[in-house]
């Protein structure tokens, strides 16, 4: 089950004395992700904002990593279920608590360098985890494989080497990123995909092929989009805080080094405006870009309203009509994850 602001408010480090408290520290939250980037790691050494991040930012999650475990090789979120998770850059642990939201008693380890979202980590797992829960400032430990490790809105706020550092030492067989869908992270995403490439894993998701990314260019990046249903109560501070935090620009890679599976060719990575006459992708076939147009004359009313709530993330399979110099016109073979 989810957790919601209720359960966990008497479990923040820090008490809010009124809803409006909690909405001005969420403003005050959400001014350092987005403004003050050089000022970014000011929030950890406050228990106030680490309360208020847990409260707003991390509630979300749990239905998060659902949605974005439901692009994955089925089979390999299967392999994933006897991997041991680590949660590098852990904050309050809620991709721990997401992880083991099925009730599966585990040993969950969380690496994590400020004391304070330590803490606020280990007062929710005390009230909500199963399993036990392993905590330090750095990676100190021997885990026999499989190990997962899980980079949750972190490597974002580390540099590549530090991410680097930690992928050697840890020597996982799966690594799954759930990172900001901006452009400034794209890079940096690019250079550790090709450490894991280097290092022998296989990428399973987005990428059609293990090879040059076509969005390896300064005015455009690959990132995802994904639909989050709320709890109604974050929901109402979405609302008191003036965010949208419901459909959330993400950016997601999976690699492993034991799994392999055939990836889809072809993945949309960005939805134009729809015209009156046909819906317009930017799709990833094979590693190439390619600009698809799909007449909506040829759809039920029914067909085209749900390619119309298709976002970027989303695997697909065509059939070529027709191409020229502007764009390819296909015909929908099979949308999946709409
Ligand atoms: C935005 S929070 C994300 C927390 C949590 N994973 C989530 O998604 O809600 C980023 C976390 O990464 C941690 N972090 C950044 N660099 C780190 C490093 N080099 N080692 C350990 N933790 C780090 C920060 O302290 C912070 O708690």
């Amino acid at each position: 089950m989810d957790l919601t602001l209720t359960a966990v408010l008497p479990h923040l480090i820090y008490s809010f004395k009124s809803e409006a408290e909690l909405v001005s520290a969420i403003e005050e939250v959400s001014e350092k992700f987005t403004r003050q980037r050089e000022r970014i790691t000011d929030y950890l050494r406050d228990p106030r904002l680490v309360a208020a991040y847990t409260a707003f930012y991390a509630l979300t999650n749990i239905p998060k990593l659902r949605e974005v475990l439901r692009w994955m090789p089925e089979a390999w979120v299967k392999e994933l279920q006897s991997s041991t998770l680590i949660d590098l850059g852990a904050g309050p642990g809620t991709f721990s608590q997401a992880w083991t939201a099925a009730g599966v008693p585990r040993t969950v380890y969380q690496i994590e360098q400020s004391p304070l979202m330590r803490e606020q980590a280990l007062k929710l797992w005390s009230a909500f985890g199963t399993g036990a829960l392993v905590q330090g400032p750095r990676w100190e430990w021997s885990v026999p494989n499989p190990k997962l490790l899980l980079f949750g809105h972190s490597a974002n706020e580390m540099d590549v080497a530090t991410a680097v550092r930690y992928i050697d030492a840890v020597d996982p067989d799966h690594v799954l990123f759930v990172e900001p869908g901006t452009k400034e992270f794209f890079p940096k995403m690019l250079e550790l995909r090709a450490h894991l490439l280097k290092l022998g894993h296989r990428i399973l998701f987005p990428c059609p092929l293990p090879t040059a990314c076509p969005m390896d260019r300064s005015d455009d990046w690959c990132h995802q989009f994904i639909h989050v249903r709320q709890d109604p109560e974050v929901e109402r501070l979405t609302q008191l805080a003036r965010k949208d935090r419901k459909l959330l620009p993400l950016t997601v890679q999976a690699f492993s080094r034991t799994f392999s599976s055939e990836n889809p060719r072809e993945r949309v990575v960005r939805v134009h405006s729809e015209t009156k006459f046909a819906h317009d992708w930017e799709v990833c076939r094979d590693n190439q870009l390619q600009r698809y147009q799909i007449l909506k004359r040829d759809l039920t009313k029914t067909e085209s309203k749900a390619l119309g709530e298709l976002r970027a993330g989303a695997a697909v399979v065509t059939e070529v009509l027709k191409e020229t110099e502007q764009f390819t016109r296909v015909k929908l073979v099979t949308p999946n994850n709409l």
